[in-house]
C-alpha cells in the first residue's frame, strides 16, 4: 500500500464560472484511522452542481470551502484499514471522502454499500441526487395522474428521477435539456412524452411557445431544476393551484446572468393571481426519508424500471475540468470521477 495520496483542493474563488486554475492538484500523506475511524480509498466521487456554491465565500446553507482547502464531495471507496466497530477491510462504503484518493472518515458517517449494485449508483440515481427528486416530487410536487410536469436538466441525476416517477405516476411529463441527443435520451430512455431542447431558443418567447404546444393544457408542476431563461418561459404557463419545488437554479450559479432575467415582480404577482404552492427545499433536512426511498427505488433499479445514465471521467487530476463542463451541460447524466 502507498503512503501517499492526492487531493484536489480550492485554489482560488472562482469569479462565475470555474476555471481550472481555481483548483490544485496536492499530493501528501497517508492519513491513519483513529479509534472509530476508516481508512478508505477513494474509486468513484460525485461531482455536483452544488459544490459550485461551496466555492464562494458566502453565509448558504453549508459551510464554503477553506481557500487550500480539499473540495468537498462524496465518494465510494474500499475500506483499506477499519478502527470502526461493523466495518472490515474489503467493505464497500460511501461517504463525504471529498475529491480525493483516499480519506479517514468516522464509521458513524459511513454507510456499507449493498453489494448487487454498482457502487457509482449510490453517488446518482440511489444516492443525493435521486433522494432529492423522490423526496421533492412526494412532499412538494403533489403528483396527479393527468396532470402536466415540466422539468429542466431532465437527464440528469434529478431530472431523469423526477420524470420517471411522475410519469409512472400517470402525468404527462415534458423534458427541458440541452441539446439534440439530451433530447432523444429524455423521451427514449427516461420515457418523457415530450423533450425541448433550450439551447435551440434564443430568448424566454420562444421557448416558452414550444412548451405551450407540448402542454396544451396548462404546467401544473414546473419542478426548478435550472431558472434563467426556462424559468421565465415555463412561469406564465402555470395553472392555477400548480406547484413549484424549487431544487436548484443552476443557470444562476455563476451569478452572471441573474439581473437580466430578473422578473421578479411580475412572477411574484403569478405566485399569488394564480394560487401557486413555490416550495423551496434542501435534501439535507429530509435525510431521514432516506431507508424509505432506497426501499421504493432500489428494486426498481435492479429491475430495470428505473434507468439512469452515468457520465464517467478517468481519473482525479480530470475531476476540475468534469466540473467545470457540467456546470455548462458538458455530461450525459449524473457526472462521475472513477479514480
Ligand atoms: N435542493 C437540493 O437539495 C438539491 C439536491 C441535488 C441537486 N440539486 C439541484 O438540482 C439541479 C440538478 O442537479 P443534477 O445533479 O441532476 O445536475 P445535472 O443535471 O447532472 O447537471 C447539471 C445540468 O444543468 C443543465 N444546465 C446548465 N446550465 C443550464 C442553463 N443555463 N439552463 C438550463 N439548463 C442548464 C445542464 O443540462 P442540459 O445540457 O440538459 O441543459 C447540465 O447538464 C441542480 O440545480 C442542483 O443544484 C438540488
Amino acid at each position: 500500500m502507498s503512503d501517499t495520496m492526492s487531493r484536489v483542493t480550492l485554489a482560488r474563488r472562482p469569479k462565475g464560472a470555474p476555471v481550472p486554475e481555481d483548483f490544485k492538484l496536492e499530493t501528501g500523506t497517508l492519513p491513519t484511522p483513529a479509534t472509530d475511524e476508516v481508512l478508505i480509498e477513494v474509486t468513484h466521487l460525485s461531482l455536483d452542481p452544488y459544490m459550485r456554491g461551496r466555492m464562494d465565500d458566502v453565509k448558504s446553507y453549508a459551510p464554503s470551502v477553506d481557500l487550500g482547502g480539499t473540495m468537498t464531495g462524496q465518494g465510494v471507496g474500499l475500506v483499506l484499514e477499519s478502527k470502526a466497530e461493523g466495518f472490515a477491510k474489503g467493505d464497500t462504503v460511501t461517504g463525504m471522502t471529498g475529491w480525493a484518493s483516499h480519506a479517514c472518515l468516522p464509521g458513524s458517517e459511513l454507510r456499507k454499500l449493498d453489494p448487487s449494485l454498482p457502487p457509482s449508483t449510490a453517488l446518482g440515481v440511489l444516492g443525493m441526487p435521486g433522494l432529492t427528486g423522490w423526496v421533492g416530487l412526494h412532499n412538494f410536487g403533489k403528483p396527479k395522474a393527468g396532470e402536466t410536469l415540466v422539468v429542466g436538466a431532465a437527464t440528469g441525476p434529478v431530472g431523469s428521477m423526477v420524470g420517471q416517477l411522475a410519469k409512472e405516476l400517470g402525468l404527462r411529463t415534458i423534458a427541458i435539456a440541452g441539446g439534440a441527443e439530451k433530447c432523444r435520451l429524455a423521451t427514449e430512455t427516461f420515457g418523457f412524452d415530450a423533450a425541448i431542447d433550450h439551447r435551440a431558443h434564443d430568448d424566454a418567447a420562444s421557448l416558452r411557445a414550444a412548451i405551450a404546444e407540448a402542454a396544451p393544457g396548462g404546467v401544473d408542476i414546473y419542478w426548478e431544476n435550472v431558472a434563467g431563461q426556462v424559468l421565465e418561459a415555463v412561469m406564465p404557463l402555470m395553472n392555477v393551484h400548480g406547484r413549484i419545488p424549487v431544487c436548484g437554479m443552476i443557470a444562476w450559479y455563476g451569478g452572471s446572468n441573474i439581473a437580466e432575467t430578473n422578473q421578479l415582480p411580475g412572477m411574484w404577482r403569478s405566485i399569488l393571481v394564480k394560487r401557486l404552492h413555490v416550495s423551496g427545499f434542501i435534501i439535507f433536512d429530509h435525510w431521514d426519508e432516506f431507508p424509505a426511498f432506497l426501499a421504493d427505488v432500489a428494486p426498481k433499479v435492479a429491475k430495470g424500471e428505473i434507468a439512469y445514465l452515468e457520465d464517467v471521467a478517468e481519473g482525479l487530476e480530470n475531476a476540475p475540468n468534469a466540473f467545470i463542463a457540467m456546470l455548462k451541460g458538458g455530461n450525459t447524466g449524473k457526472q462521475i470521477v472513477k479514480l
